[in-house]
């Protein structure tokens, strides 16, 4: 009896040790993609806090999007900013409480971040756009409104260089201004305050701000579908002339079977012959279940996705999935990511890694 339970022991030894290399051997993303573009990912505050969780994601991953803490509605403080704006309407304070685990953990693993989002209709306090800092007193004006936007802009990137020199290499001056189902800018209180120039604006002083070399981007989401499209072509086209804008970010929050690849293709090819950079900067693929048949049609969506991209992958600059693991996405229930919720590679991983075998 000791002697088969001390064979079962060593059997389950052998096993746990096979399963460990397993693991260490799974090939690395970041590696793979290397000489094409940064491969990377979205964390959220809370993993980023994960020392465990970051070392298995720095082993995949080049780039990090912290998913929430670089928002403004984490950046602003409004009550710091309610105080300054006694004295000067056009003050504004800001604070990274919520970021610096994530940027402390790329800084001392040299690891980049991308900086997501500046200027936003959402997750963007409503003080922000009120006199006093008060939503109960009126709008301020388009004067004090382009102020404080520049010093939002300034704040953030003054901090960023002096803290964390490098880390962060690109930006999301501007995420979501054109209406859905429409080729117009998406109402806000950044249209309405400042007008149509807003967008100009923003890229102008985060130009003017950012250290050299950080690459400003428009992100946005449903590139493929039109009228949307054309209205996100118009606006680069008006940011372009300008001459502040590097790049532009596919969201590219997807279903395995829509929007199709052709309409994927044809969206990355439009904006590609615009000549800017482009980035996937919130790539994840939904399926309704965790089927045999589901994970597979996901891991053909990526690997298919991944196709396309490489024959822009000159002008690609990175490709970011929004999250690691299924359990921490923010479309759970569509299981959408590379990992499962035991950071398991799911047939997806193996579709990224290897586009050719599908
Ligand atoms: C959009 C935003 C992201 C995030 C996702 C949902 O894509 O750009 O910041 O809020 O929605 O997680």
């Amino acid at each position: 009896m000791k002697k088969i339970l001390s064979l079962l022991l060593a059997a389950l030894l052998l096993l746990s040790a096979a399963a460990a290399l397993a693991e260490s051997e799974l090939p690395s993303l970041r590696e793979i993609y290397a000489d094409k573009f940064d491969f990377g990912a979205a964390v959220p505050g809370m993993s980023a806090s994960n020392k465990s969780r970051m070392d298995f994601c720095a082993t995949q991953f080049v780039i990090f999007t912290p998913e929430n803490e670089l928002k403004p509605n984490s950046v602003l403080d409004v009550t710091a900013s309610r105080k300054l704006a006694k004295e000067d309407e056009t003050a504004v304070a800001v604070h990274f409480d919520a970021a610096k685990p994530l940027l402390n953990y790329a800084k001392e693993n040299g690891l980049k971040v991308h900086g997501h989002v500046l200027v936003w209709h959402s997750q963007t306090p409503d003080a922000f756009f009120h006199e006093g800092y008060e939503v109960g007193k009126p709008l301020v004006s388009r004067e004090v409104m382009l102020a404080r936007l520049e010093n939002y802009i300034k704040a953030v990137m003054e901090y960023m260089d002096e803290n964390y020199p490098g880390v962060v290499v690109s930006w999301d001056v501007l995420n979501e201004a054109v209406n859905d189902g429409a080729s117009n800018l998406r109402g806000s209180n950044w249209l309405k305050i400042i007008g149509q120039d807003y967008p100009a604006r923003a890229f102008e002083y985060a130009r003017k701000y950012a250290p050299e070399g950080t690459l400003l981007f428009y992100n946005d989401y449903n590139t493929a579908l039109e009228p949307k499209q054309t209205g996100i072509v118009n606006l680069l086209k008006t940011l372009i002339a300008e001459g502040n804008i590097d790049g532009y970010g596919f969201q590219m929050h997807i279903d395995a079977d829509n929007p199709s690849n052709a309409k994927i293709e044809n969206a990355v090819k439009r904006i590609a012959a615009l000549g800017l950079k482009l980035r996937v900067s919130e790539l994840d693929v939904g399926i309704p279940n965790t089927s045999e048949a589901s994970l597979a049609k996901q891991a053909q969506k990526y690997a298919d996705v991944m196709r396309i991209l490489d024959k822009y992958a000159d002008q690609v600059v990175a490709v970011q999935v929004w999250g690691v693991s299924d359990n921490v996405s923010w479309r759970s229930a569509n299981y959408p990511l590379l990992f499962d919720k035991n950071l398991k590679p799911k047939p997806a991983f193996w579709a990224v890694a290897d586009p050719s075998a599908y």
